[in-house]
């Protein structure tokens, strides 16, 4: 026979003590609600590092977590604990949707300013943001005063975002290939979103639960694929902030299984071809 006792044992599973633990630490970090059949997700994401970290087990990580305080041990756990899923143009319906409906309507009314201001929420690794700018100088808007602010909890992520640089895998997915050649340069085995591109949006660290004042005001939002994690409080908390900060007349665009019936009854449901925005109710005197 051969191997240890332990590892005929196989790895050491998670306590129920310590999987408690982490459900609190991952909602104390980030907002999100991982319910109890949430362990294989636990498995899956924190095995890894585990075994990068040198660690003998999840059990042990924990014990880190708890006793230390390590930064760079909290920031690898988030990072790996939140869902980084994204893709260039993701549904294509809302874009279409921006397209041909909303931002017409915008820019007439704020021809005299000529500007216009997006928030991607939760913009992950930042295909969305650039999306919306390449959208944006193919309707001719690129000598407008544009700003697309890009906000994530995830440092990974905004790196990756600022840098504006994309594995093939991920340009295969969602990007039509004409704007790749006509928005990105290869370098190496990556793609580069252009300067000119790059120029039109800023990238920051925001947690979507704190104050969002120093923001300013946006004519669109898309908070998208993001309050589905979050309990009923902490979905109520981040709609009221992103009402705070929308123009008056503004969009919020939600991911396709979200909404904000039953949390906040001051949106008003916008249904604009085949994508579904939200605008603030005007109130009734
Ligand atoms: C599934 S991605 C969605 C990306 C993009 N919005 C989309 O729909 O393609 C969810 C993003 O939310 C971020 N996130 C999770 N909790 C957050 C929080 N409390 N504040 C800000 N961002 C958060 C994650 O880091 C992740 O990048």
């Amino acid at each position: 026979m051969t191997g240890t006792t332990a590892e005929r044992r196989g790895p050491e599973e998670i306590t129920g003590e310590n999987f408690v633990f982490l459900q609190r630490w991952v909602h104390q970090e980030t907002g999100i609600v991982l319910d109890d059949g949430k362990r294989y997700l636990v498995d899956a994401r924190l095995t890894p590092l585990v075994r990068d970290e040198g660690l003998q087990s999840l059990n042990e990580l924990c014990n880190l977590l708890r006793a230390t305080r390590a930064p760079h041990l909290n920031r690898k756990v988030l990072e790996a604990m939140t869902t980084n899923e994204t893709l260039f143009f993701r549904d294509l319906a809302p874009f279409d949707a921006l397209r041909e409906t909303i931002i017409p309507e915008l820019v007439e009314r704020n021809r005299a300013i000529r500007a216009l201001r997006f928030w991607s929420a939760a913009a992950s690794s930042g295909q969305e943001a650039y999306s919306l700018a390449m959208m944006l100088v193919e309707m001719g808007l690129g000598d407008w005063n544009i700003r697309i602010h890009g906000t994530d909890l995830s440092e990974q992520m905004l790196e990756r975002a600022r840098a504006g640089q994309y594995l093939q895998i991920e340009v295969n997915r969602g990007l039509p290939a004409r704007y790749l050649v006509k928005y990105f340069e290869r370098e190496g085995l990556e793609w580069r979103v252009q300067e000119r591109l790059r120029r039109m949006v800023r990238f920051e660290r925001r947690d979507l639960r704190e104050p969002m004042a120093s923001l300013g005001t946006f004519d669109v939002v898309l908070c998208r694929n993001v309050l589905i994690y979050f309990d009923v409080e902490t979905k109520k908390r981040i709609l009221g902030q992103i009402r705070s900060r929308m123009e008056p007349r503004g969009y919020l665009l939600l991911g396709a299984a979200e909404t904000t019936f039953g949390l906040d009854n001051r949106f008003e449901r916008k249904p604009v071809g085949g994508a579904v925005f939200y605008q603030i109710r005007e109130q009734c005197e």
